[in-house]
């Protein structure tokens, strides 16, 4: 099939200087959903009309299997479908999407499309208890005789519940006479592609009305709130289909994923947790409240505890971060290694079973395994210009408030004594510390305030 996706309207409603379908939703802009979706029917053509808000849109979503077409004035959805005639084939029918409507199910799409590849015109319709707005579907006997604007309709047909979706199919070649025929002899003065249905009723063509197996398929935005509302439609369809895969979550209607999120058996995820990009979690991991992890992956049996925050890191098994961590890219955790709170790692591998519990920065190292990180360490790995590797071996103790001045070295199993500004290599098996010799200074006192 051909697939036309409408996407040049103005979305008043939004006030926003943003293209509406360049608003998101998890995530991503609407219209990439839209073209998600409408790529899973394997289309032979794709054409997005654009318009509003000029090259933004296709800068935004430029694609190789993606033709564009700019419509300009924007002068209806008849007038849109026009655009796209040069790029469509005949011998193929063709879809017609909304850039606003983004969660329509492929296979509903594939029901609808049908009807057309036999030569009928095939609408998506569905039954709204409020249809204000919607073009209403008029029939006649049974059947459709043709689609009335809202803004057209007298009572009765206003009183019709049955609305066009917008979404339809239609044979190419009956889809270019019919749009030749249009005129804007209406209230908006635009070309309505609904006329289109009138017309192949006059032709005796059959008309044939689909409806979704859910509403909120056909749900399109137009405002903040409709946008919100089908962010949380979706987000609410994700969280069920994790569940239904045997993950647990505290609260389904508290969790968004913005991306992909895939779970081994047994994960428990706590409430106000944000996934974005690609996130895996392994077996028996358990993420705390309100962490956000983004491109990461964390091993079996891992625990995320409460308010972390992890950009593409890797967590290894067993391992514990948090509460309050912040894993920076870069950042490899060894098998039960602990990052505790108040630590930032970067560019870092912390080895197997090694720990930086409290308040520490560790970035561009390489720490070996069973190494302990005290309070308050901080590796200088910039001097104002250049990013400098601090390396710690194997058995390693870095006293608390410690400063590892990069390029530095520690060796295996050295001990840096607390305080220590660490500026040259440290030897393995010894203690280094730098520190000034604590002195008591005998007979001193305290200044005492002059009387009068
Ligand atoms: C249209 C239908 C109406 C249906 C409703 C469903 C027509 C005449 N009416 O209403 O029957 O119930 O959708 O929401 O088709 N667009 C363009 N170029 C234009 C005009 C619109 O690309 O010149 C795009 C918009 O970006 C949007 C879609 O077409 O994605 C629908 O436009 P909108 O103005 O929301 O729909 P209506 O005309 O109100
Ligand atoms: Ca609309």
């Amino acid at each position: 099939m051909n697939i036309v996706i409408l996407a040049a309207g103005k979305g008043t409603r939004m006030h926003s200087d943003l293209p509406k379908v360049l608003h998101t939703l998890a995530g991503r802009p609407l219209l990439s959903h839209v073209i998600e979706r409408a790529r899973a029917l394997t289309p032979s053509r794709m054409v997005v009309i654009y318009g509003h808000g000029g090259d933004a849109v296709p800068r935004a979503l430029a694609a190789d299997d993606l033709a564009w077409a700019l419509q300009s004035p924007q002068r209806g959805t008849g007038h849109a479908v026009m655009q796209a005639l040069p790029h469509l084939i005949d011998t193929v029918p063709t879809l017609i999407l909304y850039g606003d409507v983004p969660l329509t199910d492929p296979a509903t799409l594939a029901r609808l499309v049908q009807p057309a590849t036999d030569g009928a015109l095939a609408l998506l319709t569905v039954d709204l208890a409020d249809p204000t707005g919607y073009g209403r579907i008029v029939r006649e006997g049974g059947a459709v005789r043709r689609i009335v604007e809202h803004k057209d309709a007298d009572e009765a047909t206003r009183a019709i519940h049955e609305v066009n979706t917008g979404i339809l199919a239609a044979p190419t070649p009956a889809l270019r006479r019919w749009l030749a025929g249009l005129s804007d002899n209406n209230a908006q003065r635009e070309y309505y592609l609904t006329d289109i249905v009138a017309a192949a009723v006059a032709e005796g063509v059959s008309v044939t009305a689909t409806q979704p197996e859910h509403e909120w398929e056909t749900l399109g935005v137009n405002s903040r709130a409709q946008l919100a509302q089908l962010e949380r439609i979706h987000q609410r369809r994700q969280a069920d289909a994790l569940m239904e895969a045997g993950v647990a979550l505290a609260d389904p209607d508290r969790i968004d994923i913005r991306g992909s999120l895939a779970c081994g058996r047994d994960v428990f995820i706590d409430v106000g947790c944000v996934f974005e990009g690609k996130v895996v979690l392994g077996s028996g991991v358990s993420i705390g409240p309100n962490c956000v992890l983004r491109d990461t992956t964390v091993a079996n049996g891992a625990q995320i505890l409460a308010f972390s925050h992890l950009d593409s890191a890797v967590v290894g098994t067993d391992a514990r971060v948090g509460p309050y961590a912040r894993l920076r890219p870069g950042t490899e955790l060894g098998e039960g290694s602990h990052v505790g709170n108040f630590v930032e790692m970067k560019a870092t591998r912390l080895g197997p079973g090694s720990k930086a519990n409290h308040l520490a920065y560790v970035g561009d190292a390489e720490v070996g395994a069973r190494v302990n990180i005290g309070a308050g360490t901080i590796t200088c790995n910039y001097d104002g210009v250049n990013k400098h590797r601090t390396v710690i071996e194997d058995d390693a103790f870095i006293g608390s408030d410690t400063q590892l001045v990069a390029p530095v070295r520690v060796g295996r199993g050295a001990t840096l004594g607390a305080g220590t500004t660490l500026t040259r290599d440290a030897p393995a098996d010894r203690l280094t510390v730098s520190r000034a010799r604590q002195t008591t200074i005998e007979g001193w006192k305290r200044p005492a305030r002059n009387k009068g």
